[in-house]
């Protein structure tokens, strides 16, 4: 098998709130191989936006290490880790998260602009997106004038536009209905076959049976 994207090695978090910490992660190892599609299943309160936010680089461990593509985040400052970040990972959110007042197109070209491309190549990109996803008719639609299908698969666009190795998705199908839900993991499973690595997280037992393997998080501990 390939080399881990993503390596934790005895990884905390724990919260302190006055007297009480919370253990919300509490020792986790876990390795995900490029080409996985995995999903982190468990109920309210397991620790499961936790191990997002800090596979997605958007929070740090208090304890343990973290290997994202090989390199150890804890020995990169602030700048360096948003670099690796934008240039590794897509994201997709449960609410979407797109710009409001603001075409499809310009949404899905918007992580091009970070990386510093020029605009006439971010266009032809960000519609060759939105034309994979079914949507080269909907360019000049804002979020307000698309279904909430259309729009998380603009969100799904713009994940994929910067050709990331992995796409982290925090509950992507939880706004959707069943229709829908099912067309963005079937989406997610065409990408995962074209050799993207998928982690995706949900509390519904019929979206993470789509995945490959799925890890099951209870008290912030990952289930046997
Ligand atoms: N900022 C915070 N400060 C203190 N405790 C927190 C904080 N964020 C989360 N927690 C606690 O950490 C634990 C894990 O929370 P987390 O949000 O990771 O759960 P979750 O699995 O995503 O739940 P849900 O399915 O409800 O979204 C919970 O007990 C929660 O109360
Ligand atoms: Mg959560």
């Amino acid at each position: 098998m390939s080399a881990p994207i993503i390596s934790l090695a005895h990884v905390s978090r724990i919260y302190e709130m006055g007297h009480v910490t919370v253990p919300a992660l509490d020792d986790v190892s876990l390795d995900v191989h490029e080409g996985e599609f995995v999903a982190i299943v468990g109920p309210s309160g397991s620790g499961k936006s936790t191990m997002m936010n800090i596979l997605g680089c958007l929070d740090r461990p208090t304890a343990g290490s973290y290997s994202l593509a090989g390199t150890a985040v804890e020995s990169l400052g602030d700048d360096a880790l948003a670099r690796v970040r934008s240039r590794t990972i897509g994201f997709v959110f449960q609410s979407y998260n797109l710009l409001p007042r603001t075409t499809a197109l310009d949404n899905v070209a918007t992580p091009l602009l970070y990386q510093g491309i020029r605009g006439a190549e971010r266009r032809r990109r960000a519609t060759a997106a939105l034309g994979r996803l079914g949507l080269a008719d909907r360019l000049d639609h804002e979020p307000t004038e698309l279904s909430g299908g259309q729009q998380q698969r603009v969100a799904v666009a713009r994940a994929i536009v910067t050709e990331p190795a992995l796409i982290l998705a925090d509950e992507p199908t939880g706004n959707l209905d069943s229709h829908a839900g099912a067309e963005v993991m079937a989406l997610f499973r065409e990408l995962n076959a074209a050799g993207r690595t998928i982690v995706l997280i949900t509390h519904d037992a019929e979206v993470a049976a789509a995945a490959g393997r799925q890890i099951h998080l209870r008290d912030g501990r990952v289930a046997a």
